[in-house]
């Protein structure tokens, strides 16, 4: 399609004009911890914007001023909400009235590791149901390449509107990193492909309104193999130090000195750590999204399925280092009281979302261990949202509790975790991100003797 037919061009010089004089009314689908955090960037930009969300719960608490998402502070959300800048609804019908529509609604991966793209369908058949001329969409949500054009583009055709020519269409993948203050959904460079070149200079001009900088690719299949690319980085890079700290284990030699050591080099190396295995929700699922998509193509992604072995068996190097330490004390993990610290799946973030902890916490159940937990981003553990199918509530770190126990381990090192007061109370101690800096006779390290 090209992009000077006269109608593709005053629909694109219309939706300019509005993004530039902040007149676009935005739209965000699905606000998890993506979509709020860029829905309240928008705001701040002087768009008004609209949240749309199937969870009335989220409506209801966004609509009270409050935010629930702990990387986006409650005065933020007050303040555009007062200034009529930032709205929620579960009603689709607004959709007809956005002049932008990004979606961030869920991409996870089937139990059979296959991309369940349901909520990315369903989201954009409420948007066909709604869609009107000169309106741009942008899929934010991570997903294998090809998704935008051979998925997103025919559904919203289906009432005859032309991607490029009558309405607007993106690729532009989220990189939000929860927790970390330095790099927000502002300071982090945003990749945009469009369908056409309108559809990317468009998406472009919304986002550099709130974004400091926007990096534009050629489509959206290059923008969703971007995301791919990135993920699958870290995903081989954290496999590669984990087999790394399997073997130092074995040579009894410390993976976190050797780590530390090579990260002195200023070019050619960059530090990653080892754990207790991956979490959240992309690091241990996008990479499946393009081994899938490229088995279609009969190719086979091996780096990214040994790096999935690999980090996928972690918990279960965790408990065997667990049923080692208590071995040490003639203990056996049946019948021993055992205390995790930490069931996030990273430091202080609320997030249980594929966490490790939850896939070691289920094995040394069903081994016969006697569990707590203790986690102040985590007081509940709900039966559904772990494999041993329990509800759990997080205990008090206490000198008693951490006495009480045979065996206390570390899986995520919130900072709230007083280690001087941990190293003194607990008996015997697993750590499996080196918490604790120095060695002792009572601390068991994964990678170190
Ligand atoms: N969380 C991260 O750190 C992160 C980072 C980068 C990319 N991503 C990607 O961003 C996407 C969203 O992730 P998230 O962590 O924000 O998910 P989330 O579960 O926190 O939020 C998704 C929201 O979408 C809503 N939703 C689902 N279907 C909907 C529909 N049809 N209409 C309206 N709302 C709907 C859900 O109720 C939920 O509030 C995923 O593809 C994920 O891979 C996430």
């Amino acid at each position: 399609m090209s992009d000077t037919l006269p109608a593709a061009v005053s629909a694109a010089s219309s939706l300019e004009h509005k993004l530039t004089t902040r007149t676009a009314r935005a739209g965000v689908i699905g606000l998890g911890y993506v979509g709020l955090p860029l829905a309240v960037e928008f705001a701040r930009a002087g768009f008004e914007t609209t949240g749309v969300d199937l969870d009335a719960r989220k409506i209801e608490t966004l609509n009270r001023g409050e935010s629930y998402i702990p990387d986006v502070p409650t005065a933020d959300v007050a303040e555009f909400h007062k200034a009529g800048r930032l709205r929620a609804t579960t009603d689709a019908s607004v959709i007809a009235s956005f002049d932008t529509i990004n979606i961030c609604v869920p991409t996870p991966l089937r139990k059979t590791k296959d991309p369940d793209l349901s909520y990315v369908v369903s989201a954009v058949e409420m948007i066909a149901r709604h869609l009107q001329p000169g309106q741009l969409v942008v899929l934010e949500s991570t997903t294998y390449p090809g998704t935008t054009d051979e998925v997103v583009k025919p559904i919203l055709e289906r009432g005859g509107l032309v991607a490029g020519r009558d309405f607007f269409l993106a690729f532009s993948p989220e990189r939000v990193d929860p927790g970390n203050q330095t790099w927000t959904t502002k300071n982090v460079p945003k990749v945009v492909g469009g369908t056409t070149a309108d559809c990317t200079r468009l998406a472009r001009i919304l986002y550099s309104a709130s974004i400091d900088r926007v990096v534009e690719v050629s489509s959206p299949k290059v923008a969703e193999m971007v995301k791919l690319l990135e993920n699958t980085f870290r995903a081989v890079n954290i496999g590669l130090v984990n087999e790394l700290a399997l073997m130092c284990d074995r040579l009894g030699i410390s993976v976190w000195e050797v780590v530390d050591a090579a990260a002195t080099k200023p070019f050619g190396f960059m530090p990653f750590y080892p754990g207790p295995g991956l979490g959240g929700h992309c690091i241990p699922i996008d990479p499946f999204y393009l081994s899938w998509k490229v088995k279609e193509v009969g190719f086979e992604a091996r780096f990214i399925e040994l790096a999935g072995h690999v980090n996928g068996a972690m918990p279960h190097h965790v408990v065997d280092k667990v049923a080692d330490a208590l071995n040490s004390q003639s203990k056996a993990v049946r019948g021993s009281k055992i205390l995790i610290l930490g069931i996030a799946y990273k430091r202080d973030i609320d997030d249980i979302r594929e966490s490790p902890a939850l896939d070691v916490m289920a094995v040394l159940k069903q081994r016969g261990g006697h569990l707590s937990y203790h986690d102040p981003y985590a007081p509940h553990l709900a039966a559904r949202d772990w494999p041993a199918g329990v509800d759990m509530a997080s205990v008090p770190l206490t000198t008693q509790t951490l006495a009480a126990a045979d065996c206390v381990v570390i899986i995520t090192d919130h900072k709230t975790f007083n280690h001087q007061e941990i190293l003194t109370h607990a008996p015997l101690i697993v750590d499996t991100r080196n918490a604790l800096k120095g060695s002792w006779p009572h601390v068991f390290k994964l990678g170190a003797p």
